[in-house]
């Protein structure tokens, strides 16, 4: 690890704002420091670690921050995460995950009881963002599923923001 962590840092103060370049600035500050972690880290397993820890400690409101790894062709196995215990295995055919993962794109979610099929890993949760994760030749490593228990906890700027930091930290997007 290149940098440390600072666990006293407050939290950038753009995390909450209403203005969207507010917004962004903190999720920019994020990546940054997201880098400096995984600098010189080539194993997946510790930058999905490391991610999630850093993610559940800086976006407002997640109560679950987790990689499901692609392990067989349509089988997602939990990964990294932070919260509480979650399901282990999700059929590229269930939930909101394994949406993601078939159609290789972010489901936004506003209203998880609105959503057929979601898998309730946590019965309090409300909302969630599901971001597929590709590595740099394109094929689909993992998705990353952050929860809330606050309905409607999550918008278009933050799966915009995380599509971005998976893209800077898995695939061929900028350090
Ligand atoms: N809600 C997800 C399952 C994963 S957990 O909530 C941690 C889904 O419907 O795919």
């Amino acid at each position: 690890m290149s940098s440390e962590y600072d666990s006293a840092s407050p939290m950038h103060s753009g995390w909450t704002s209403p203005d969207p370049v507010e917004r962004r600035a903190a999720y920019e500050a994020c990546a940054v420091e997201l880098a400096a972690l995984l600098a010189g880290e080539d194993d997946a397993i510790a930058r999905m670690a490391t991610t999630a820890a850093l993610l559940f400690q800086r976006v407002p409101r997640v109560s679950f921050v987790g990689f499901y790894r692609v392990v067989s062709p349509e089988l997602l196995v939990v990964g990294p995460y932070q919260g509480p215990p979650a399901c282990l295995r999700i059929p590229f055919a269930r939930g909101v995950c394994g949406a993601a993962a078939r159609e290789r794109r972010s489901q936004l979610v506003s209203d998880v009881h609105a959503f057929p099929g979601h898998i309730a890993c946590d019965a309090a949760s409300r909302s969630e963002l599901v971001v597929p994760v590709f590595a740099p030749d394109g094929a689909l490593l993992a998705v990353l599923d952050l929860d809330s228990h606050a309905p409607s906890a999550f918008d278009e700027l933050d799966q915009e923001q995380i599509e971005r930091l998976m893209e800077r930290a898995f695939g061929q997007g900028p350090a």
